[in-house]
């Protein structure tokens, strides 16, 4: 008998499991909205031109690939805190950011998780919005914390349920970690605006709370500056210890080459340093350090003022194509008689929480083979100009 015998099957992730189905569709007008990539017109994974020129370079630079230390490339560290960072050099000068190439933004989050779960000892709790990207619940629980929620979208208006995230942040646990979305909330799109951070910024403070920060989509909603000013505003808040996890696997296409950060913010130079062993000594235990090829790419793309010119303006790109196509939706609804779903347009980033029911988006599914998550997420970035009309008319049809 063997020993694995009394193992069981883990359940399928939801959203994966549905690009299987969607795969198997014989239908050749299928839609995928599933699934958080950026698709260009053409339905492709854009490979950006300035991260085809480093490539370049690199493969005729045909160097050998040592390990890299387990913090990461050191110019992708530095270049990573310039970009969250930005103008807030004061915080990078006085050496409170300790900062690591990760595995993607996935394992920034985990190893985050896992550092501060170490430091905060025996009663870790994380606040997540409700809703959360699904994988937040998942790699905080593993990680060792109790997992709770404050409010934050409101059905109703398809927007912020601001005053019940605000009481419900007010309740917490001193010491409880908060996990915000910088910008472009997954699943919902649904994001704070300045004044509205000032004031969760000042709750977090008043009841000593860690900030927690997911940026996955910076310059997908309204540019690279405006998408990171929860970071700046922290930077500039007498809060003394956050942190910040962020990903390129968006904002450079880069999906497969796992690129990401994790920043540990501390109050002064002494303790970031503390961070940072504790930081190294995590990755060290799961996967030592990162890979190089990704790192390369960003840091060759960002530490070139003329490429990370041109990338600003292929993001730019992006961002202008996500923009046309939620115009785009919520216009030819309208024409079809289904004008509430202005909120589309109020919406930010790669999603939208369309409020569709889980009966819709089956009937989107069977009827019109466009493929949405159960939860009414759809993601705008992976439609394109040719599909407007089809996915208009299926969306009116099931919301009739
Ligand atoms: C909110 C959020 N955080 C983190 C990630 C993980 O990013 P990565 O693919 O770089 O691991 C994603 C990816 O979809 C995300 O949506």
């Amino acid at each position: 008998m063997s020993l694995f015998a009394s193992v069981e099957m883990a359940p399928d992730d939801p959203i994966l499991g549905l690009v299987e189905t969607f795969l198997a569709d014989p239908r050749p007008d299928k839609v995928n909205l599933s699934i958080g990539v950026y698709h260009d017109e053409q339905g492709r994974i854009p490979l950006l031109e300035t991260v085809r020129e480093v490539e370049l370079h690199l493969a005729q630079a045909a160097a050998a690939r040592g390990y890299l230390p387990i913090d990461g490339l050191p110019a992708y560290n530095r270049l990573t805190q310039e970009l969250l960072f930005g103008g807030r050099t004061d915080i990078l000068a006085a050496g409170r950011v300790a900062t690591a190439q990760t595995i993607g933004g996935s394992a920034a989050l985990r190893v985050g998780a896992d550092v501060l779960r170490q430091a905060l000892g025996g009663h870790a709790k994380v606040a997540l919005s409700n809703p959360s990207w699904g994988n937040h619940a998942v790699v905080f629980r593993a990680a060792g914390f109790t997992v709770d929620q404050y409010r934050y979208f409101d059905p109703a208006s398809h927007g912020l349920n601001f005053a019940g995230m605000l009481e419900d942040l007010g309740r917490m646990e001193r010491g409880s970690v908060v996990l915000l979305h910088a910008c472009c909330h997954n699943p919902t799109g649904v994001d704070l605006d300045t004044a509205q951070w000032q004031q969760v910024i000042a709750v977090l403070d008043e009841r000593g709370l860690l900030p927690f920060v997911d940026m996955a989509y910076q310059g997908f909603d309204q540019g690279l500056e405006p998408d990171a000013r929860a970071v700046r505003l922290l930077a500039d808040s007498p809060i003394p210890a956050f942190v910040v996890c962020n990903s390129y696997s968006k904002s450079f296409s880069l999906y497969g080459e796992r690129v990401g950060a994790l920043s540990v913010v501390g109050a002064d130079r002494e303790e970031a340093t503390r961070l940072l062993s504790r930081i190294k000594q995590t990755i060290r235990s799961i996967y030592s350090s990162p890979a190089t090829h990704g790192g390369a790419l960003v840091a060759g793309v960002l530490g070139s003022a003329e490429l990370r010119a041109r990338w600003e303006a292929e993001l730019g790109d992006m961002r202008s194509r996500i923009h046309a196509m939620r115009a785009g939706l919520v216009e030819r609804l309208a024409a079809r008689g289904a004008p509430q779903y202005a909120f589309i347009n109020r919406q930010a980033g790669m999603f939208s929480y369309s409020g569709l029911s889980k009966a819709q988006v089956h009937r989107l599914r069977d009827e019109f083979a466009i493929y949405a998550v159960d939860n009414g997420r759809i993601c705008l970035a992976a439609l394109s100009r040719d599909k407007l009309d089809a996915v208009a008319d299926a969306i009116a049809a099931v919301s009739a």
